[in-house]
């Protein structure tokens, strides 16, 4: 291990299989870093990208957001939506499009971690919403939910059969987590390798620095991490996707994040309560395919 924590010897583009990243993606996120990006440019920018516009209107006419009036162009899911939830959407879809082009049996193990992620971002969002009124980093919360485990989509896509046994695999109580199954198999595991991406992207520093800690019980004082981490729990319990791994959090470990966040018991079951209802809409209308 080197004195950032990854093994000395490991490379991201020696070792794993980087698709460039797009063009449409650098520009959203230089828009997104330098916080200038207005409506207008978001717009021009989707526009280019006929099948990420074709699905953001989707999204945006989905019962999710059951708004009254048909939505037909992208200016108006902007403007219903709001940019930053516009961008996190556009960011979320191209990346895992990107990675799931070419990969034919594994497409539908990386859709159900597209479900999860979108489970995570929809409900980090939500616990967020508790904390701040903040809209900018209540949306900000979403981004980084479905953007934590984007290090798996790097694995599918450098071992597609191997890595795609491994997420699929049957795991109880006792077995290792697929963090522990990554870490055996390859050297690093998926938060390791998607903070190196994210680094290598261009991404926000803070969003790189969550996507590395989303595991670590160390870093649930970082209440960006611990809503993270919520999320993610509830995500699992009422199984919206999967990501990999079956275990949930231990109570004890769970008390620990709602107490960090100064979550009530009335509102954690207001959070289990969504959950459970959102379950379906988000399944139904977050699909990428
Ligand atoms: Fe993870
Ligand atoms: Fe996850």
């Amino acid at each position: 291990m080197n004195a950032s924590g990854q093994p000395a010897s490991f490379q991201i583009d020696k070792e794993l299989e980087i698709p460039s990243i797009p063009l449409v993606l650098i520009k959203i996120i230089q828009a997104l870093d330098q916080d200038t990006s207005t409506a207008k440019q978001l717009e021009e920018l989707i526009m280019h990208d006929p099948a990420l516009s074709a699905r953001i209107l989707r999204l945006a006419n989905s019962a999710f957001y059951s708004f009254r009036s048909r939505v037909k162009t992208i200016s108006h899911a902007i403007t219903l939506l709001g940019i930053n939830l516009v961008t996190s959407l556009a960011i979320g879809i191209n990346i895992f499009d990107t990675f799931i082009k070419g990969a034919k049996s594994e497409a539908a193990l990386i859709n159900q971690l597209w479900t999860h992620s979108c489970a995570v971002g929809v409900l980090a969002r939500k616990v967020w919403m508790l904390k701040s009124s903040s809209q900018k980093e209540t949306e900000f919360a979403f981004l980084c939910g479905l953007l934590h485990d984007f290090g798996k989509v790097v694995f599918f896509k450098t071992y597609p059969g191997k890595y795609g046994s491994i997420f699929a695999s049957e795991k109880t109580e006792s077995d290792k987590t697929i963090s522990g199954l990554e870490e055996e198999n390859y050297g690093v595991d998926h938060a390791v390798v998607g903070e190196m991406l994210a680094k290598q992207w261009g991404f926000p520093r803070e969003l790189a620095g969550l996507i590395r800690k989303h595991h670590d019980p160390s870093e649930v004082g970082t209440p960006m991490v611990a809503a993270v981490m919520l999320a993610d729990h509830l995500a699992k319990r009422f199984e919206i996707g999967y990501d990999g791994d079956h275990g949930l959090n231990s109570p004890v470990e769970i008390e620990e994040v709602l107490s960090k966040l100064s979550i009530s018991e009335e509102q954690r079951e207001q959070l289990e309560e969504f959950a459970s209802q959102e379950c379906v809409n988000i399944k139904q209308f977050y699909r990428i395919s």
